[in-house]
């Protein structure tokens, strides 16, 4: 009786004659059934759509329009105010700046040939709450001073380099930085 019943057992594997290759029933070998399937997907799609959104909603550049630390891309540009009283800290980094190697890499108003594109526009800088794509608070003028006499101290990875300034050039040109508001 036993063996009758084993016997007479579907095998599944067992190909079912007079049906086609591709006609068999293969729903009790299955591993998943499709209708789990496509719920499974479902779900990951809702989950691929909401993280999005999480990163979307974290990026700060999203927030105030415009992309932290590449305002020459993103923002209009700012007039250069007027020019620093001569012998003044601000007009002495003026003098500086131009100098350096900042207008290879930035655009600074009312420094003569300082059209870099590398950096963000210095326009308006000091007036900007954060500085290096978000990454660096900027309150005041030694938040400033901090960054550009070491920036990958301040920001490890940054690709503005260490320019190697004194602390009196420093000084003098935060002081320009700070005249454009
Ligand atoms: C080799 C190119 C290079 C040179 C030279 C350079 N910078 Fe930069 N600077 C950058 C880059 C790139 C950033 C953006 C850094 C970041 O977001 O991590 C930056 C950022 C800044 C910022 C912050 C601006 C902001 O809104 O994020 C200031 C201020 C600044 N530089 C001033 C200077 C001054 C002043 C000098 C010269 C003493 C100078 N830089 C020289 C490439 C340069």
């Amino acid at each position: 009786m036993h063996s009758e019943e084993n016997a007479a057992a579907p095998n599944a594997l067992a190909p079912v004659s007079g049906a086609g290759a591709g006609l068999q029933d293969h729903s009790t070998r299955d591993a998943v059934s499709p209708v789990a399937g496509t719920i499974a997907g479902l779900l990951a799609l809702v989950f691929a759509v909401g993280v999005g959104a999480m990163l979307w909603t974290m990026n700060p550049s999203f927030g105030d329009g415009r992309a932290g630390g590449s305002a020459n891309q993103m923002a209009a540009p700012v007039a250069a105010g007027a020019p620093p009283e001569p012998g003044s800290p601000a007009a002495a980094g003026a003098t500086i700046i131009a100098g350096q190697a900042c207008i290879g890499c930035h655009t600074i108003p009312g420094i003569p040939g300082a059209t870099g594109q590398v950096g963000p526009n210095l326009a308006g800088v000091a007036g900007r709450p954060k500085i290096a794509g978000g990454a660096v608070d900027n309150t005041g003028p030694d938040d400033l001073k901090r960054w550009i006499l070491n920036p990958p101290a301040v920001k490890p990875g940054t690709a503005m380099p260490n320019l190697g300034l004194t602390d009196d050039q420093a000084t003098n040109i935060v002081a320009y930085l700070e005249t454009l508001k």
